[in-house]
């Protein structure tokens, strides 16, 4: 009997679907009970393998334990093993590794089930999930991002994507850099200067805002550096601005404002959802930085030192031997990185009642964290209930394996990297486009999901602590490891969707699979279990490899199975558009999670 998929919208929620591995687990443990009841809940050990669907290498080490012959043991369990509904075979291998095939009949009702839930395709939820609060894309006010800014955005958002997708709750925070002395010059200049920032109601582009700040900043600072007049007027300024006075903060709040109209619109250009709420900048913190440092000195976690209230650690010194410590107040009263820091973590904590801060934030940035976090431990902010991570990314290098510059040595404008992405992936989008048919709307659309996703993904498929080279070339490239390729994956199976006319997928249990058909059902049963230790472990890139691996089986089903062929019986048919359905849906979920999406046509 097929199975056809329910309604879409239908409206009984899904349940979520047991994966394979675990039903097999389970079918394991309750026979290692039997034979060896001591062994309790022990692991049996299971991975996909090349000789059978399954390989357990546990038994050896349980009969290590136990002092039993593990091939006797291995013997003992499989005659225990209850075979039929979904394993088909187990047999002892080597030493005591049991190798274990699967019915194809289970391997159909599995993805069968997960077809129905068209939503989440049966991916359960996690456990256990709290609040999380993530910290990741954080610009600085008045000042061009560069690529650590898409590092940070492109990872964060990957990992709020992944997070909720597992039922975690999470808030977002975009600590930009808005507040500190540099703004003081900003402030005077303006003041004097009161028409540089007027749009005289017309509207700005994000990259217009952005040059009006660029050449503000650039004469303030020149003026800052030759004029000792101006220079004390600018300095006179940082104390009104801390002091609060509003015609001051007015004044800061445009370039705020100016500099989130460009914010805005990189991260449009990245086709990602940055929330003006969820900007909580260093500002934000204002009001709580003398309480913070109050109740870091009270308790003596935090010494005078020097006029400053510094917090030491025995394992961090400078190259001369002295500790270096973490300066939370300056000794001119001035606060800094740390005291914000400090601060968001009582925030966080306290009022957002977090479980888990995770930092999205360049690994050159370790060691304040390491700091910060030990700080807020010995003050009792962070009790042994709330985790607090750096999710540490390492640096964008060029092709010369060089920090990323201009030829010029300049940093290189995050704006230019992404148009010029945008632009060679349009070009690779065009070259196809006349056999499949697009308009010129869509080949520019197309560009943009290709050349943004390539971006996206050359970032998130490398593990985020590691450098990695910017190479466009190779990021746009249709074979290997890249999003275009993923893309192409996706897009293909819609075009046979298409051209099945009058046949529809469904799932038939009752057939036999050939080996290329079983290789891509048995990945596609791991999808929900790569998600949650992926989201569990904040590692975007083992989605990524999950993704291409299952494009990689698409391709080889291809070589191996025709989906449309004449000589096909009607079920087979039926039943490969059904996988190859799952597959799709399986790609555009794990590539949304990702941040990437995938075109319908290309
Ligand atoms: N604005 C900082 C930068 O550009 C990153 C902020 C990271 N987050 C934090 N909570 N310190 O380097």
């Amino acid at each position: 009997m097929p199975i056809h998929p329910h309604e879409e919208n239908g409206s009984h929620p899904m349940a979520s679907v047991t994966s394979l591995s675990a039903s097999v687990q389970q079918h394991l443990a309750t026979a290692l009970t039997a034979a060896l009841p001591e062994a309790g809940s022990a692991d049996p050990l299971l991975r996909r393998s090349d000789r059978a669907d399954y390989q357990a290498n546990g038994i050896l080490a349980l009969a290590k334990k136990a002092k039993a012959n593990p091939r006797e043991l291995a013997a003992q369990v499989v005659s225990r093993v209850v075979t039929g509904e979904v394993i088909e075979d187990i047999e002892v291998s080597g030493p005591g590794f049991l190798n274990i095939t699967l019915t194809d009949k289970a391997i159909v009702e599995n993805l069968a089930a997960r077809y129905a839930d068209a939503d989440r395709l049966g991916v359960p939820f996690a456990e256990n999930p709290g609040t999380t609060v993530v910290d990741y894309a954080q610009p600085n006010v008045a000042k061009e991002m560069h690529v650590g800014h898409l590092r940070s955005a492109v990872i964060g958002d990957a990992v709020v994507q992944l997070l909720e997708f597992t039922g975690e709750s999470v808030v977002r925070r975009h600590h930009i850099g808005d507040w500190g002395t540099q703004f003081g010059m900003l402030i005077q200049y303006l003041d004097e200067h009161p028409h540089e920032l007027d749009h005289k109601n017309s509207r700005v582009s994000g990259e217009e805002a952005m040059s009006n700040l660029d050449r503000l900043y650039k004469t303030a600072r020149r003026l800052f550096d030759s004029d000792e007049e101006f220079k004390t007027r600018a300095r006179r300024r940082v104390v009104d601005l801390q002091a609060g006075d509003p015609h001051t903060l007015a004044t800061w709040q445009k370039f705020v404002d100016e500099s989130k109209i460009y914010f805005f619109s990189v991260f449009e250009k990245l086709d990602m959802e940055v929330r003006d709420p969820d900007i909580v900048g260093e500002s934000g913190y204002n009001d709580m930085l003398a309480e913070t440092c109050r109740l870091l000195e009270e308790s003596g976690v935090a010494v005078r030192s020097e006029g400053a209230l510094c917090v030491f650690f025995d394992d961090v010194k400078g190259p001369d031997g002295n500790p270096t410590p973490l300066i939370v107040q300056k000794s001119d009263g001035g606060y800094g990185y740390a005291a914000t820091d400090l601060s968001a973590i009582r925030d966080r904590v306290f009022n957002l009642k977090a479980n888990t801060l995770v930092y999205v934030v360049d690994a050159r940035q370790s060691l304040h964290f390491r700091m910060v976090f030990e700080t807020a431990r010995r003050a009792g902010w962070l009790g042994d209930d709330v985790t607090a991570h750096q999710l540490a990314f390492g640096t964008v290098l060029g092709k010369d394996g060089k920090p990323f510059k201009t030829r010029e040595g300049g940093t290189v404008k995050l704006e230019d990297l992404l148009d010029e992405a945008v632009q060679r992936a349009t070009a690779v989008v065009r070259e196809k486009a006349g056999k499949v048919g697009l308009t010129e709307q869509e080949i520019e659309e197309n560009g943009r999901y290709v050349g943004v996703g390539a971006v996206k993904y050359a970032d998130l498929s490398t593990s985020a602590v590691r450098d990695y080279k910017f190479d466009l070339d190779q990021m746009v490239s249709l074979n290997g490891d890249t999003s275009v390729y993923l893309q192409y994956a996706y897009a293909r199976i819609q075009s046979i969707l298409r051209k099945a006319g009058e046949a529809r997928p469904a799932a038939h249990p009752e057939l036999a699979l050939a080996p290329a058909e079983r290789m891509l059902g048995l990945h596609l049963d791991q999808f929900g279990e790569t998600v949650l230790e992926v989201a569990a472990a904040y590692e975007p890139h083992k989605l990524a490899s999950y993704l291409y691996q299952l494009a990689s089986l698409l391709t080889t089903f291809y070589d191996q199975c025709q989906v449309l062929s004449p000589d096909n019986p009607p079920e087979v048919v039926e039943n490969r558009l059904f996988l190859v359905d799952l597959t799709a849906r399986t790609l555009h979920r794990g590539m949304g999670l990702l941040g990437i999406r995938t075109p319908e046509r290309l």
